[in-house]
């Protein structure tokens, strides 16, 4: 059955981000001049997404409205005959079906995912974490939804992490089955390298199937007290096969200020306003 609704999760507080997160959820950080989650969102879209349910949080406001219709700057455009701007606006709150639930405590990412349960139902369904933004040509979730097709079966994104990097990610113990493609024999979040079953680290971007949610209800706290899904992803393993998928693309971790200003320095030298200009003041100034 076709994976219809995307679950984007943005109730984290941001505090590898602080202080600007402390008022501004990370979620709205711009990169070059759409906010970060606009990007998750046309990946979903570009991949045959109809629905996106957006797991938020205290003080996350600011998203809610940016999807939403806004009759005052419409008509403010309108007076100043902005046309350009104006069906930008009104195509944006059109872009797609989006509703919202609210994660009242913030126990992790396994946690977040339940939070979205009675909107998900019984079908397998994709999960984005707006942090992990990937330039591709082909839209990484798109990559996945491929090898779900093929195996039936849930997928989630890795990639080659450097040692003194696996303690930052999810970890899988794998069997390569095919080009860019692992059946995943194991999880464990965040480990030491020494005891970090491979390289190959989880990207936030997950197509899951339904039963996820029963395991998540009975998953216990792990890593930094918090409900893992990795952990719950081990579990389910006794029950259901899962895939693993090595995308083609570059994965930039913009929750962190570092992470965002290379993904901010790339889009903004693609961009065809903005691109040849910035390259010839980072020439001067280099
Ligand atoms: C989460 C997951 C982790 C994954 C990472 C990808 O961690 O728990 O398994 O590797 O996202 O970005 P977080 O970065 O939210 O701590």
């Amino acid at each position: 059955m076709k994976v219809r609704k995307a679950v984007i999760t943005a109730a984290g507080w941001g505090t590898r981000f602080l202080p600007i997160t402390k008022s501004q959820p990370k979620e709205m950080l711009p990169l070059v001049n759409k906010p970060l989650i606009h990007y998750t969102v046309d990946e979903a879209i570009n991949s045959g997404i109809e629905q996106i349910v957006l797991v938020t949080a205290i003080s996350k406001r600011a998203i809610e409205d940016y999807f939403d219709r806004s009759f005052e700057l419409e008509h403010l455009l309108e007076q100043k005959k902005e046309t350009r701007l104006l069906k930008e606006m009104q195509e944006l709150s059109t872009l797609v079906d989006v509703c919202y639930v609210r994660q009242k405590q913030q126990l992790g990412l396994g946690h977040a995912v339940l939070t979205a349960r009675d909107v998900v139902g019984e079908e397998h369904f994709a999960v984005i974490l707006p942090d992990d933004i990937i330039d591709s040509q082909v839209p990484a979730l798109k990559q996945m939804l491929a090898v779900h097709e093929q195996y039936g079966a849930g997928v989630i994104a890795v990639e080659s992490v450097a040692t003194q990097d696996l303690n930052k990610y999810g970890i899988i113990e794998a069997k390569k089955i095919g080009s860019g493609t692992y059946q995943v024999l194991g999880l464990v979040e965040k480990p030491e390298p020494d005891q970090a079953p491979s390289n190959l680290g989880i990207v936030g971007r997950y197509i899951l199937s339904p039963r996820i949610f029963d395991v998540l209800e009975k998953t216990p706290r792990g890593r930094g007290q918090e409900i893992q899904l990795t952990d719950a992803l081990q579990r389910l393993l006794d029950q259901q096969p899962l895939y693993a998928c090595e995308f083609e693309g570059k994965r930039y971790d913009t929750g962190t200020p570092m992470g965002w200003m290379k993904a901010t320095m790339t889009f903004a030298l693609k961009h065809p306003e903005y691109g040849p200009e910035l390259r010839e003041y980072l020439q001067q100034i280099l």
